[in-house]
């Protein structure tokens, strides 16, 4: 069996935790396709599993190989396989399950299920696949299942400049909506601009609640939170009556518990707490979202920033960078 590179933790904790092993990788089994990778994402989800506290129940098995996101090259596949050849470029984003379940994207190559793979096209190079599919899949379950905005809608968005955010800031632009974005520096707010925010809040240095309410002075359809303790709650200030507060992450920490009659008393509000797993958990609904994203990007609707490339062996320092929130954009770890 070849041995392979794979970055793991045996504990939970800082960056410091991620140690290299060298990892038997038999066979393709039944239905699997053993993917070379060429190009690794690193999401804020893998940060969350190196950092621990995201359990119920008993904690996890270590030693856990870290990600959940990969493209690459089919090398082999396992009986019972249609539809994939060894050579093809493909791509992947979560296995099944919690985002803290089957991890394993940190290594050389990897056997997956066939049913999780999708072709990457040939306009899609490898580090925009895996820097684009997760963070697109997320996205993509807010604009179709949790808010679609309608002409005049206006939508803010925090911190537009990240993965997700500015993802979600070209599409909504692209569906029509005046898209608002809370921005950490003002380099940030310059890439939002340029990715779809028709304003940006600098919002470590002024409050965004009346910021927001100044330019829609109704208040916003829909908020797209993904920073979490620092946003969330005053949130409810910037939308309008029967607006949707969507919580998809919690960069700045998880959101506190709070009184649901907040929901009543502030607008008969909707509330969001997606898990990008659930939206496209069928091979045929992975497929179809998946070649609209890759549509989007074909015709310029949306672009994929990469931020920075670290070799796989330095994870750790790709974590550091990832944590301190100065990156806009996707951060791809190569193998
Ligand atoms: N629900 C799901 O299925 C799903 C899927 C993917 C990601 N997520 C979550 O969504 C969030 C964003 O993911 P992403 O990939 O867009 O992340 P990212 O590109 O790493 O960006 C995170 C951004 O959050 C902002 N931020 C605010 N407070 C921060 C803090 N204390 N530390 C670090 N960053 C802080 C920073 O932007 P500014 O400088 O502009 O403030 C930072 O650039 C994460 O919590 C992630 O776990 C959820």
């Amino acid at each position: 069996m070849p041995l392979i590179k794979a970055i793991a933790i045996s504990r939970h904790g800082g960056p410091e935790v991620l140690e290299s092993l060298d990892l038997e990788l038999p066979p393709p089994a039944a239905n699997e396709v053993q993917v070379r990778h060429t190009a690794i994402g690193l999401n804020f989800s893998d940060i969350n599993v190196r950092s621990g506290g995201f359990y119920l129940g008993d904690g996890p098995a270590f030693p856990i190989v870290l990600g959940n996101e990969a493209a690459g090259v089919v090398e082999a596949v396992g009986s019972g396989v249609e539809g994939f050849t060894p050579g093809e470029r493909v791509a992947y984003a979560g296995v099944g399950g919690m985002f803290f379940e089957n991890t394993g994207a940190y290594a050389q190559a990897r056997n997956v299920l066939a049913t999780h793979l999708v072709k990457v096209p040939d306009w899609i190079t490898d580090q925009q696949a895996a820097g684009m599919l997760l963070k697109g899949l997320t996205a993509s379950g807010m604009v179709h299942r949790c808010f679609r905005p309608s002409p005049g809608d206006a939508v803010l968005i925090h911190a537009a400049a990240s993965g997700v955010g500015s993802i979600l800031a070209q599409w909504y632009k692209h569906l029509g909506a005046t898209v608002i974005g809370t921005v950490g520096s003002p380099e940030k707010a310059e890439l939002a601009r340029r990715r779809g925010c028709d304003h940006t809040i600098l919002y470590r240095q002024e409050d965004f609640v009346p910021a927001v309410r100044r330019l829609v002075p109704e208040g916003v359809a829909a908020v797209l939170d993904g920073v979490g303790k620092d946003t969330f709650l005053p949130s409810f200030d910037c939308l309008r009556p029967f607006g949707a507060m969507i919580n998809y992450g919690n960069a700045s920490g998880p959101v506190p518990p709070f009184n649901v009659m907040l929901l009543a008393q502030k607008g008969y509000f909707a509330l969001y707490r997606p898990g990008f797993g659930w939206h496209a958990n069928t091979p045929a609904t992975l497929r179809s979202a998946c070649g609209e994203l890759f549509e989007l990007v074909r015709t310029g609707a949306l672009q994929i920033e990469i931020a920075a490339t670290y070799p796989l062996a330095e994870a750790a320092q790709a974590h550091r960078a990832a944590e301190t929130g100065r990156l806009a954009g996707s951060i791809v770890l190569l193998p």
